[in-house]
C-alpha cells in the first residue's frame, strides 16, 4: 500500500483550515520561508566550495563579526518574505532596527537567519530560527503571543521543526522530492533525561547555586554532557532525547547571551509545546515583556524533571 506522505505544504494547508477567520495568508508566508531555507540549505551544503565562508569584516547589532552566510541568509529571507506580501515587520539578528516589509502585511516575523555561525567553517550543525506573531504596531510582545515558531537545522539531514500551537512536528527534507516531508509527529520531550548541555568554559563565572547545580550533575550515575555550540542543535537533541540545555547569566554575560525575541522565545514556544519546561530569570521567557527588540535573556530549557531540579537550586 502507498505510504501516506505528508509534505510541509499539505500540513500547513490542513492547519490553516482551523483558522477560517484568519486575516492573512500564513501558508503563503510559510511556503516562502520554506523556499528560502531550501536555498540556504543548498548554500550550506556547498559552503566549502563557494565564497560564503569567511568574515565579511562587518559587525551585526551585537557587534559580532558577521559571516557571509549570515548575511546571505538574512537578505534572502527578507527578499522572499517580502515577496509573500504577508509580513508587515521583520526583526532579524542581522538588522539593528526593525524593517517594514509590506505595510499591509498581517504578520510580524522575528528570525535568526543563521544560528551557530561559529560552526559554519567546521561543517558542524547550524540553523535558522523563526517566530511569527499577528502584526501589531507595538513590537515588544510577550513570547506567549506567538502564533507559530520553528527552526531549521542544517545538520546530517535538513530538518524543519514547527508548531502553530497544536504540538510540535518535524519535517525532513528529501532532496529526491525537493520538499520537507513529515517525519516525526507530535514530538514529546522525555519527562527526564541524563544529558546536560552548557558551555562549561564559563564555570568560574557562574553564580554559586549554578556551580552547585552543575557539580551535582556529575554525581549522577548516567550523566552525560553534549554541547554543539548551536542553540538549534543542542535543543533538537534535548527535545528528542531529554535532558537540559542551559545558557545562564555569568559575570561576562550579565543578561545572558541568547536573544529573547529571535532565539529564546521561538525555542521556548516549541519546547513547551513538546511538553518541556523553560526558565529565564523568574519564570518562562514567554511571560517576559521585552524592553527592546534585541534584548538578551538567560535560557534554561528541557525535560520537566530536569528543569524543576534546576529551579530548586537557583
Ligand atoms: P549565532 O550564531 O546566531 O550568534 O548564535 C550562536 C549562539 C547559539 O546558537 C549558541 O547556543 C550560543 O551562541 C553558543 O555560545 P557560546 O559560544 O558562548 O557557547
Ligand atoms: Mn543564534
Ligand atoms: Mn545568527
Amino acid at each position: 500500500m502507498l505510504h501516506s506522505v505528508t509534505t510541509f505544504t499539505d500540513f500547513i494547508l490542513e492547519d490553516e483550515e482551523k483558522y477560517p477567520q484568519a486575516k492573512g495568508n500564513l501558508p503563503l508566508l510559510l511556503l516562502q520561508l520554506e523556499n528560502a531555507v531550501k536555498i540556504i540549505a543548498s548554500h550550506v551544503r556547498k559552503a566549502g566550495l563557494s565564497d560564503v565562508l569567511g568574515q565579511t569584516g562587518k559587525v551585526n547589532a551585537f557587534s559580532e563579526e558577521v559571516q557571509k552566510l549570515d548575511e546571505f541568509s538574512n537578505s534572502l529571507l527578507i527578499k522572499t518574505l517580502t515577496s509573500s506580501g504577508q509580513v508587515h515587520t521583520i526583526v532579524s539578528e542581522e538588522l539593528s532596527d526593525a524593517h517594514v516589509a509590506s505595510p499591509n502585511g498581517s504578520y510580524d516575523i522575528f528570525f535568526d537567519p543563521l544560528d551557530g555561525s561559529s560552526n559554519i567553517d567546521t561543517n558542524n550543525p547550524i540553523g535558522t530560527i523563526f517566530s511569527i506573531y499577528h502584526h501589531t504596531d507595538n513590537l515588544l510582545k510577550k513570547g506567549s503571543e506567538q502564533i507559530a515558531a520553528g527552526y531549521v537545522m542544517y545538520g546530517a539531514g535538513t530538518v524543519l521543526v514547527y508548531s502553530s500551537g497544536h504540538g510540535v512536528n518535524d519535517f525532513t527534507f528529501d532532496p529526491a522530492v525537493g520538499s520537507f516531508l513529515l517525519s516525526h509527529i507530535n514530538i514529546k520531550i522525555p519527562q527526564e533525561g541524563n544529558t546536560y548541555s552548557i558551555n562549561e568554559a564559563y564555570f568560574p563565572k557562574y553564580s554559586d547555586p549554578m556551580k552547585q547545580f552543575l557539580s551535582q550533575w556529575k554525581e549522577k550515575p548516567k550523566a552525560s554532557a553534549r554541547y554543539v555550540g548551536a542553540l538549534i542543535a543542542d535543543i533538537h537533541r534535548t527535545l528528542l532525547k531529554g535532558g537540559i540545555f542551559l545558557y545562564p547569566t555569568d559575570s561576562s554575560h550579565p543578561e545572558g547571551k541568547l536573544r529573547l525575541t529571535i532565539e529564546v522565545n521561538p525555542i521556548a514556544f516549541l519546547v513547551e509545546q513538546a511538553g518541556g519546561e523553560t526558565f529565564a530569570t523568574s519564570s518562562s521567557p514567554l511571560d517576559v515583556t521585552p524592553q527592546h527588540i534585541h534584548e538578551r535573556s538567560p535560557f534554561i530549557a528541557g525535560s520537566p524533571t530536569n528543569v524543576k531540579e534546576y529551579k530548586k537550586y537557583v
